[in-house]
């Protein structure tokens, strides 16, 4: 026997409470000063700066921890976005939960993965329950599955998946042949669409994207269309509708897509990764009814849940349709008998190695309960319509749309005479620059060709104050820039 590595002392020695406890003070002191808004939102920092930080060899021989711990509070911490600061308003992506920021490491330090139930019995039962939880809340019934996901983009993907196994039976063996179904979409869909369709090896010709109106996949279009691909004799594998756009925060019509979709017994996935948390939300529900209609859906907790990365769902109306979907074998992780439902999560999920990622979801609802989380819903989504009241009430600002859910775009105008082309440039800048700056942090996109910012209020502490910080920061940055200073 070797003699004892010093490294196993460190090892125990990391484990302790004391240590632990080291971590803890870390991110309690990073969550109460950038919650309360102290110091700036973002680094100005250029990546060659930040990437300049960690120049170096391979550490080959490790560290005191007091010298990890200080490195990481100087030259991580340091130089992050912090989502937690009031005045970050910008990807859609969580000031997460503080309880749920603890459970990590209770889901590190278990470390089962769930992709076979042997590995981690809790957690899976865990999942199973919220699948069904979930399922109900969508409207499914006892037969509907589901799994977690690294989020909306393999949920949408697992979700046509599903839809191509049950369009093409023998894609898994023989591929899906030179003339593949169809799958319709709205044009402002998620970027995870097209990109399953390229994955799933259908290529991104059998995707058709329907116009929108007001944000809105039209219904009118999707019907003309369908009526078309029918008369050409085109099969459809699936029609896909959202529910809380990227751009804007939209829901389509799900009522009126999924009669179109059950009248003609066409596969429905929604990619609610963003707005299916609405069915928490007692104020907000109704822009998703109908969402049951869908064979198969995307739900980010990630995101209108305040879950932290990563926390995604697929939920599908019959729980064989995703067995189906990954007609794997692996006798070596799942035992199964021949007739009897698998509890194993792996054979109906992407992912072989998967975090415990339920567990958390779990404790935020255990914490906070569902009707606790729907209010956060609601509050994100009352704070972005006063965003949208206050911006109505000054002239150096347009908003675009009525925000349906916690997503709000809106240009600077200034005086009202420069070109729509200068302002394109001029709103771009603007939100450089501002982000720059470290006082709050912005998005922007383009809508309707147009140049626009872009908000997204993911943070329950942004309030009225900051709103009005927002504002006055935008507006006296674009003067500077105006004035070419
Ligand atoms: C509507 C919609 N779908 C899918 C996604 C992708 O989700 P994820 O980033 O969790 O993969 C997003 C991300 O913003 C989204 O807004």
């Amino acid at each position: 026997m070797p003699d004892r590595d010093p490294l196993l002392d460190a090892l125990d020695a990391d484990a302790t409470r004391e240590a632990g406890a080291r971590f803890l003070d870390l991110v309690a002191r990073y969550l109460e000063t950038t919650g309360r808004g102290d110091g700036p939102v973002s680094t100005a920092q250029s990546p060659q700066d930040i990437a300049a930080r960690f120049d170096g060899p391979l550490p080959a021989g490790g560290a005191p921890l007091d010298m990890v711990l200080s490195r990481l509070e100087r030259q991580v911490l340091d130089g992050v976005t912090r989502l937690v600061h009031p005045m970050y308003m910008g990807h859609q992506v969580s000031a997460p939960l503080p309880a749920t920021i603890w459970t990590e490491a209770v889901i590190s330090a278990v470390n089962g993965s769930t992709a076979v139930r042997e590995m981690s019995p809790t957690a899976n039962a865990i999942e199973h329950q919220l699948v069904r939880w979930f399922g109900t809340l969508a409207g499914y019934g006892p037969g509907c599955g589901g799994t977690l996901t690294s989020g909306g983009t393999e949920a949408t993907f697992t979700g046509l998946l599903a839809a191509r196994a049950a369009a093409l039976p023998d894609a898994w063996e023989q591929g899906v042949g030179a003339d593949p179904p169809v799958v319709v979409y709205g044009e402002q869909a998620h970027y995870a669409v097209t990109r399953a369709i390229a994955e799933l090896g259908l290529g991104l010709r059998a995707g058709i994207a329907i116009p929108a109106r007001d944000h809105r996949l039209d219904v009118g279009i999707l019907t003309a269309t369908l009526d078309r691909l029918g008369r050409e004799g085109r099969a459809v594998m699936a029609v896909v509708a959202t529910a809380g756009s990227t751009p804007v925060g939209a829901f389509d019509d799900l009522e009126a897509i999924g009669a179109l979709c059950a009248a003609r017994g066409l596969w429905l996935h929604v990619d609610g990764a963003h707005g299916a948390s609405a069915l928490l939300s007692a104020k907000h529900r109704h822009r998703v009814a109908g969402i049951g209609q869908a064979r198969t859906i995307a739900w980010d907790p990630h995101k209108m849940m305040l879950l932290p990365l990563a926390a995604g769902l697929v939920l599908a109306r019959e729980e064989r349709d995703l067995d189906q979907a990954f007609a794997q074998r692996a006798p070596y992780l799942f035992h199964g008998q021949a007739g009897e439902r698998i509890w194993d999560q792996g054979v109906r999920s992407f992912q072989c190695s998967r975090r415990a990622d339920a567990i958390k979801i779990w404790v935020a609802l255990e914490r906070y309960g569902a009707d606790g989380i729907g209010r956060l819903y609601d509050r994100l989504c009352d704070t972005t319509l006063l965003l949208h009241q206050k911006l109505g009430e000054r002239p150096d600002f347009v908003t675009l749309h009525l925000p349906e859910s916690n997503i709000l775009c809106f240009r600077y105008v200034g005086d009202g005479h420069a070109t729509p082309e200068s302002l394109d440039q001029l709103n771009f800048a603007l939100r450089q620059r501002y982000n720059a700056s470290g006082e709050g942090w912005i998005t922007t996109t383009l809508l309707g060709g147009r140049r626009v910012l872009r908000t997204t209020i993911m943070n329950p502490r942004t309030g009225p104050e900051h709103l009005d910080r927002l504002l006055a920061g935008l507006a006296r940055t674009a003067r500077e820039l105006a004035a070419g200073a």
